[in-house]
């Protein structure tokens, strides 16, 4: 009776072992391309980025859930960095800031070129991938980033930016974001403005993935209605599990799968469990239900590593991700699946937002009415002389009443 007691635990140590070694060798062809880690911000508030500051040694770095040895040992092939700026910079210096972000990522590839790629295409990625480098790509986390101007958003394409988050927890004046589907902040564009969906175009024109990941429910279906190309939730898991109205409800879960789109699912204990606890089979639970809701090749991963404070036991920092294929492995997700949620699925959509991208279309060049912003240190060039261009029916009656009121003075 012993013997066979101790064959059975043995028998079963080594099916546990067996799905990790399957997943590692799976993923020492097909690695992880992560949406969203926060490693950048992490830098700002350490070391003011600076990169070369002993301590800031990617190396050797302890303190984070991300570095250089975690990196590897996790089989990270790809990672979209966040140039993430808090929405307190919103109207103030949230472009410089995001532009010292974009730069950070940028010198982190040049400092340690053995590691980093810095790349800005699909077909980019998967060469990294063959060089054993880690893809690096921008994502602008938070609307708010843009200050309202396509321009600004064409210039962060230029530098690199290939995703953009439509909002943080702010809204902006052309997007709501999540909070006010919890009520703790008041819907102010119905999901998208007019200006929003002429955000949404101008991305889909250069190629730039529209990140869902912190918006509201309007602004999620709203997006997923307009946009030509496939969106992405870079860090958001799912709501029927997890009922913060960070994570994305079923009948969002349904556009995602009409549109070929993709949830890269959040590892935050507090949108895995809405507790303060959580485990690495919890996350499995959502990329199980994600599945089951919108197919398997609407999942992915964006672990959030670097931006939250509390990670499920089993996932503490990046070099987990191979654990996490085991448990897949042992839900009886086939090979295939496995892979597309490790890049392929992201792959397909990165490269569809590129087919569809459209570079011999005119820019959008008309700015925002100056009604919409808010804020007290920004100039208006351009505006009063351009107002008559412009033949928008609220510009018309307010050069009708400056003209009404300057009447008035003589
Ligand atoms: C980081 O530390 C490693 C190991 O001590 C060292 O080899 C490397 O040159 C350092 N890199 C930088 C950029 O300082
Ligand atoms: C909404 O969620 C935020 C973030 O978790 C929280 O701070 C806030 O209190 C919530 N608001 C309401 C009205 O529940
Ligand atoms: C996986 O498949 C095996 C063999 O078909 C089956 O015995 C097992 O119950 C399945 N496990 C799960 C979690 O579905
Ligand atoms: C790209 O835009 C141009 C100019 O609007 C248009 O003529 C062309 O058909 C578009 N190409 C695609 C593939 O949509
Ligand atoms: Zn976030």
């Amino acid at each position: 009776m012993w013997t066979s007691w101790w064959l059975w635990a043995l028998v079963a140590v080594c099916a546990a072992d067996s799905f990790r070694d399957r997943a590692v060798s799976i993923m020492e062809e097909t690695p992880v391309v992560d949406g969203h880690n926060d490693l950048p911000w992490q830098l700002l508030k350490r070391f003011n980025n600076q990169l070369r500051d002993e301590r800031a040694n990617l190396t050797t770095l302890m303190e984070t859930h991300t570095n250089i040895p975690k990196l590897k040992a996790g089989f990270v092939g790809g990672q979209f960095w966040s140039a993430y700026m808090p929405c307190d910079t919103q109207n103030q210096d949230a472009v410089k800031r995001t532009l010292e972000q974009i730069d950070v990522i940028h010198r982190m590839c040049q400092l340690y070129p053995e590691t980093f790629q810095c790349v800005t295409s699909s077909a980019d990625i998967q060469k990294a991938f063959q060089d054993k480098k880690v893809a690096s790509l921008v994502g602008v986390e938070g609307g708010h980033s843009i200050d309202s101007s396509l321009g600004v958003l064409r210039t962060l394409y230029h530098l690199g930016m290939r995703y953009l988050t439509l909002t943080h927890n702010c809204n902006t004046p052309w997007a709501d974001n999540w909070l006010v589907d919890n009520g703790s902040d008041e819907a102010r564009s119905q999901g998208l403005s007019d200006f929003g969906k002429r955000v949404v175009k101008e991305m889909n024109r250069l190629g730039v993935m529209i990140d869902l990941a912190h918006v509201s429910v309007a602004t999620m279906k709203a997006a997923l209605q307009l946009s030509r190309a496939p969106v992405i939730f870079s860090h958001s898991s799912a709501y029927t599990l997890c009922e913060s109205r960070r994570n994305v409800p079923d009948d969002v879960l349904q556009l995602v799968k009409s549109t070929h789109s993709l949830v890269m699912v959040n590892f935050y204990n507090d949108f895995v469990s809405c507790k303060k606890e959580a485990t690495l089979s919890q996350v499995a639970d959502h990329l199980d239900h994600i599945k089951k809701v919108a197919g398997a090749e609407s999942v992915g991963l964006g672990g959030d590593f670097d931006g939250v404070p509390r990670l499920p036991v089993g996932l503490e920092d990046v070099s987990k991700y191979p654990d996490l294929i085991a448990e897949l492995l042992r839900r009886n997700w086939t090979e295939i699946e496995v892979r597309g949620v490790l890049s392929g699925n992201l792959l397909r959509v990165f490269s569809l937002v590129e087919q569809r991208s459209n570079h011999t279309q005119a820019p959008d060049d008309v700015p925002i009415p100056l009604d919409q912003l808010e804020g007290s240190c920004r100039t208006q060039y351009g505006y009063s002389e351009a107002s008559s261009l412009h033949r928008q029916p609220g510009a018309l009656l307010a050069s009708l009443a400056t003209l009404i009121f300057s009447l008035s003075l003589l």
